[in-house]
């Protein structure tokens, strides 16, 4: 089981309409995946579940999204320049001793020209430092305007071969 993730919880994100392609290609490779889009955790998360306090539908998220899975797939949009801060406020909420070892995709999603490229050099910095192995090809989806059609894939020949290759290095691990 691969969870993708949707790293931001605003309603009805780019970012969302790339974790569900990812999830479309992972299922054509016969890859069993579970989408988490951020705008559905508990609204009050940040108050409720980080720093010892305990919010059981928090706690549910984190067993079957995070904590049991051993591969995982981050979409980040890039906001101001990195990645959401509700992505950094949910990873706070992880049990450290309960991700080491993991191995994680990272991908972008930007109007603009950089394909969140910053934040995911800041996201493997937080990672690394989790012990989670990030897979060193990573997917900068930039201008995404021009990638995605209207069926939700992305029809750019070199951009899907990077994906491609990301793929195979996620599921080989
Ligand atoms: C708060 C915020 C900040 C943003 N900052 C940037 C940015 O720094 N660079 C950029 O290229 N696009 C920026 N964008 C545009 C997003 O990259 C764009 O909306 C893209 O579709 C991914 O965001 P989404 O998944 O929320 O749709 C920003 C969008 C929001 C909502």
């Amino acid at each position: 089981m691969i969870t993708i993730i949707a790293g931001t919880n605003r309603k009805n994100s780019v970012t969302l309409k790339v974790a569900r392609y990812y999830e479309k290609l992972l299922n054509q490779r016969g890859e069993s995946c579970q989408v988490l889009d951020l705008a559905t955790l508990p609204r009050d998360f940040v108050f409720s579940s980080l720093y010892g306090e305990e919010n059981l539908d928090f706690s549910q998220i984190t067993e079957q999204f995070i904590f049991a899975p051993s591969k995982l797939v981050v979409v980040t949009p890039e906001y101001n320049g990195s990645f959401p801060g509700i992505m950094k406020s949910f990873i706070d909420g992880w049990n450290p001793r309960k991700v080491s070892d993991k191995w994680v995709a990272l991908v972008g999603v930007s109007s603009g020209r950089q394909g969140n490229a910053r934040g995911m050099d800041d996201l493997t910095n937080i990672l690394n430092y989790l012990k989670i192995n990030v897979i060193p090809v990573k997917s900068p989806l930039s201008q995404i305007f021009n990638l995605l059609n209207d069926n939700g894939d992305i029809s750019d020949d070199g951009m899907n071969d990077l994906i491609s290759l990301q793929l195979d290095l996620l599921i080989e691990k």
